[in-house]
């Protein structure tokens, strides 16, 4: 795979069979055997029209749909006519089939007093209520079906209850992460034509707050100085931390919803009325919103989460996924997909290590967890933290343990099989991204035999191949182009207001297949194996940056002359970031100490530009870039010097000056 440098250098031969009965009290898995996966995924792909129907009835619909799929790519169009409301199968469907009294949400606040954590439990009767009540209050300050809703908040139920009240009326909501910067809500608020802002006054990480409502307030003043007026934003008080509130523009949670009915019914919705936006880096500089849709991502979240977690109501499971809700992660499988499967769902407010190493295991201990889904990235912390923490810890509730963000080392795999799953609860590596908006490959518990590594196979209705430019599928073993052959229901429908960047970026460079951006090779058996990105996205702790992104807010430092930026092997976040900074003269330190206190400026001024998960590892001052003749930013070789290689294999004839390189490399040794 000469230009994208796609190489293969992971050999792993352990597999390991399913347990043929689930571990602990867990109910039987939703499949029997291979053959039942295969004849199943054979029949989605044979004829997914009538195998997605048939989910399709599985959820509540308000006027049925006249087709299952229109596709004339790349835009495609699933259950169309139909009318359905992702809220109300969420949540009221199960209050009319009489299960209001039961939780949907647990959730556990961070701080720990002497009486232990703060806990609240939201049956779907009283989250109904809750839901019907913001959205209410949405209406009142004039949200109708169409907008969008910008939601900054920490993990607060009044989180998923606002992303719900969206979902109920027809809003659409963009999710911001909490952790991101006032400039990241700037960007987004802008390109989405936002009007409205959901925020907290402050969120609990790590037991410090973070100003929520402070970074909303910098942010609207940016906004209004580019002429954009945000009209409301709501403020839910979480941490009693200080926050201005302007007349007029701002408004309490707790005010608006108390005087809000708790009486809303829900929207019937076009199958295809926009859902939600969400955010993501690309390799260009300004992040794209991908837009998701309602009916299919409803159909395709609720059957991933049912089949790859095992899910069954009434048999006495609690759920829970570590992620933020500002990722789609959060969206798909804190939300969307696991509350229509009526088992409840965990929300846990904070940090993994907060008050100490083993509050996750606490957590899963206290609330009997079931079903674990964490990142790579995690892992490999809890692996750093020690084995003693989750063994002082009962975790014999736990039925599957799952993954995603990133490819997971073996090593973390088979801790992550030892130390949390006792070696009796199956892994499901689960491959996907923003814009498939559900489980794409993965494992199916007790039944696809694992590998650590590998993600394995594709789920119900997902046509995956690994093709070269020309779209030529390619033998095992070979590295190549991830792509999607055909629509699913969950896919994107688009980048929010760019249709020329959706076109190009997923369904140009391979003709007539969607193009992942990952490269992968499939074994012998058949399995996939993600060997990472092949455009200028990088990976950090299971997250997406554009190396563009941070370059830029590098160069928005008035001493910075030019910037490149890569990925660079790191222990916890698989993916490091690494700067190799030119500066002006202006700016050039006079010796040893002040040029890391400008590093650390740099860095500093990074993570307030774009948020902490930005901040650079390593930056490096250079007074050149290597380039090639064109002027292109040789970023292999930068990747090479970054990652401490011995020696520089990458074809350098097209480098314009071989002095830099020596010079880089004299660093190196320094
Ligand atoms: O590179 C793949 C990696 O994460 C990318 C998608 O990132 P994002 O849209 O932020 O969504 C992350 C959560 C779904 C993919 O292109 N990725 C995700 N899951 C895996 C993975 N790489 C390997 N194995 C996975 N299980």
């Amino acid at each position: 795979m000469g230009e994208s440098g796609i190489e293969s250098v992971l050999s792993e031969n352990r597999t390991f069979s399913p347990p043929a009965v689930p571990g602990g009290k867990s109910p039987r898995w939703h499949l029997s055997s291979m053959e039942d996966y295969r004849r199943e995924w054979k029949r989605s792909i044979d004829d997914p029209e009538g195998f997605w129907d048939e989910i399709a009835h599985e959820l509540h619909w308000f006027s049925p749909w006249s087709r299952v799929l229109e596709w004339n790519l790349p835009d495609a169009k699933w259950f169309v006519g139909g009318t359905t409301n992702l809220c109300y199968n969420a949540v009221d469907r199960h209050v009319v089939s009489g299960h209001g009294e039961e939780t949907a949400i647990i959730w556990e606040g961070e701080p720990v007093g002497p009486a232990g954590p703060e806990i609240r439990r939201l049956t779907y009767a009283q989250l109904q209520q809750e839901i019907a009540r913001f959205a209410n209050g949405l209406k009142s300050l004039g949200v109708a079906k169409g907008d969008v809703v910008t939601i900054y908040m920490g993990m607060v139920p009044e989180l998923a209850i606002a992303m719900l009240a969206c979902a109920r009326i027809g809003a659409a909501h963009s999710v911001i992460f909490g952790g991101f910067s006032s400039q990241a809500i700037v960007d987004r608020v802008l390109d989405a034509r936002s009007r409205v802002i959901v925020t907290c006054d402050g969120a609990w990480r790590r037991g410090k707050v973070v100003p929520l409502k402070a970074n909303v307030d910098e942010a609207c003043d940016v906004l209004a100085s580019h002429g954009h007026t945000v009209t409301s934003v709501i403020t839910l008080i979480r941490t009693a931390n200080t926050v201005a509130m302007t007349p007029g523009r701002d408004h309490d949670w707790h005010a608006l919803t108390g005087a809000a009915s708790p009486d809303c019914p829900c929207e019937p919705l076009d199958s295809e009325q926009m859902l939600f936006l969400l955010y993501t880096s690309g390799s260009t500089g300004k992040p794209k919103g991908i837009l998701h849709t309602t009916g299919g991502y409803m159909v395709h979240t609720y059957l991933t989460s049912k089949y790859v977690f095992n899910l069954h109501p009434d048999a006495g499971q609690v759920f829970w996924c570590t992620a933020d809700c500002g990722w789609v992660t959060g969206h798909s499988y804190i939300v969307y997909g696991i509350l229509p499967n009526r088992v409840p769902t965990l929300m846990y407010e904070g940090a993994p290590n907060y008050p100490a190493e083993d509050r996750f295991w606490d957590i899963c201990a206290r609330h009997k967890v079931t079903q674990f889904y964490t990142a790579p990235t995690a892992i490999r912390a809890f692996m750093k933290w020690g084995d003693h923490h989750p063994a002082q810890h009962d975790l014999s509730t736990l039925q599957v343990l799952g993954t995603v963000g990133e490819p997971i080392n073996p090593e973390a795999w088979m801790w992550y099989r030892r130390h949390i799953g006792h070696d009796r609860c199956p892994i499901v590596d689960t491959w996907w991204q923003t814009e498939t908006g559900g489980h794409m490959i993965t494992p199916l518990p007790g039944v696809t035999p694992t590998k650590p590594g590998s993600c394995t196979l594709p789920f119900f209705g997902v046509d995956a191949a690994i093709v070269d430019d020309q779209g030529v599928e390619q033998p095992h073993k070979h590295g190549g182009l991830l792509v999607i052959r055909r629509p699913w229901p969950s896919m994107l429908r688009g980048i929010y207001g760019d249709r020329q960047r959706y076109i190009e970026t997923y369904w140009s460079r391979v003709p007539g297949m969607y193009l992942a951006g990952d490269g992968a090779h499939r074994d012998s058996d058949g399995y996939f194996w993600i060997m990472g990105r092949i455009d200028d996205v990088i990976n950090v702790s299971g997250h997406r940056l554009g190396t563009m992104e941070v370059e830029s807010a590098l160069v928005s430092h008035p001493g910075v002359a030019e910037a490149a930026v890569v990925g660079m092997p790191h222990e916890i976040k698989g993916t490091g970031i690494a700067a190799f900074v030119t500066l002006r003269p202006t700016h050039t330190p006079p010796d040893a100490a002040a040029a890391e206190k400008f590093k650390n400026t740099l860095a500093a001024h990074v993570a307030h530009e774009i948020g902490a998960i930005a901040r650079p590892d390593m930056i490096r001052f250079t007074d050149a870039l290597p380039k090639t003749r064109s002027g292109k930013i040789m970023r292999r070789l930068l990747r090479a010097i970054a990652a401490g290689e011995e020696k520089i294999t990458q074809d350098t004839t097209t480098l314009e000056d071989f002095s830099i390189l020596a010079k880089l490399r004299e660093q190196d040794e320094a």
